[in-house]
């Protein structure tokens, strides 16, 4: 459960933010339902389990053959509050192409798809709650929110833990990205600090040389230094 009272005002993106219109429909309007406990005791996705593939977590190698872009590395780890590590969670993510397209019936915005790049992939922390992956840098794209609206280059994550009510969802950006000042998504999150918490770093110790630069994106599950998660408060 989440412990609100850890949880500093302006740390997290609130259900309603007007300026982020599809949170105005999202937002319950209702009372909230009680979820059965049996499904909050479920022990694993309701899909089924799969075993994690060879390629899920190098979205590179997904296709005959590979992706327009510029090829990186994103990896960090997943701590609890104390900086403990989580092992053993599944981590997944999906993101669109260099051009800024998604592989989705909806996005019909006019950049190309590339049929190498499907944008998703998912993994499972190490011992020491660390993932990794390799794909290839988003772009910027268009949305209908407002006027000339565009989303930051980002990556959405989500982590599973141990039971699907546990499932937590949040995104990461890039650093010095000016479109995050324009952004009613990334500036939902009202605290500077909490802010910084979805930006990935730079991090030369995670490139490869004459092979792709390395971001880490640290994700923290719980309390005052958690990451901001979407719709969890
Ligand atoms: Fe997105």
């Amino acid at each position: 459960m989440i412990d609100r009272r850890a949880l500093e005002a302006g740390s997290q993106p609130p259900l309603l933010y007007p300026p982020y219109k599809s949170t105005v429909k999202r937002a319950p309007a209702q009372p909230l339902v009680i979820v059965p406990e049996r499904f909050a005791a479920l022990a694993a996705p309701v899909y089924g389990y799969l075993p994690i593939g060879e390629t899920d977590n190098d979205l590179t190698r997904q296709h005959a053959g590979e992706p327009q872009g510029e090829r990186i590395i994103v990896a960090g780890r997943v701590v609890d509050e104390d900086g403990r590590p989580v092992r053993h969670t599944l981590v997944e993510l999906w993101q669109c192409n260099a051009a800024g397209r998604y592989r989705h019936a909806r996005d019909n915005h006019p950049a190309p798809v590339d049929p190498h790049f499907t944008g998703a992939g998912r993994t499972i922390t190490d011992a020491e709650g660390r993932y990794r992956f390799v794909t290839i840098k988003p772009g910027a794209y268009p949305w209908g929110n407002h006027d000339n609206a565009w989303r930051p280059a980002h990556i959405h994550f989500s982590l599973f833990g141990p039971s699907l009510a546990t499932r937590l969802v949040t995104q990461m950006y890039f650093p010095s990205d000016p479109l995050c000042a324009y952004d009613p998504m990334f500036q939902s999150v009202r605290d500077p600090r909490a802010q910084q918490r979805l930006v990935s770093a730079f991090d030369l110790s995670l490139t490869e040389p004459n092979w792709a630069l390395g971001y880490r994106f640290d994700i923290v599950l719980r309390g005052r230094a958690s990451t901001p998660f979407e719709g969890r408060v």
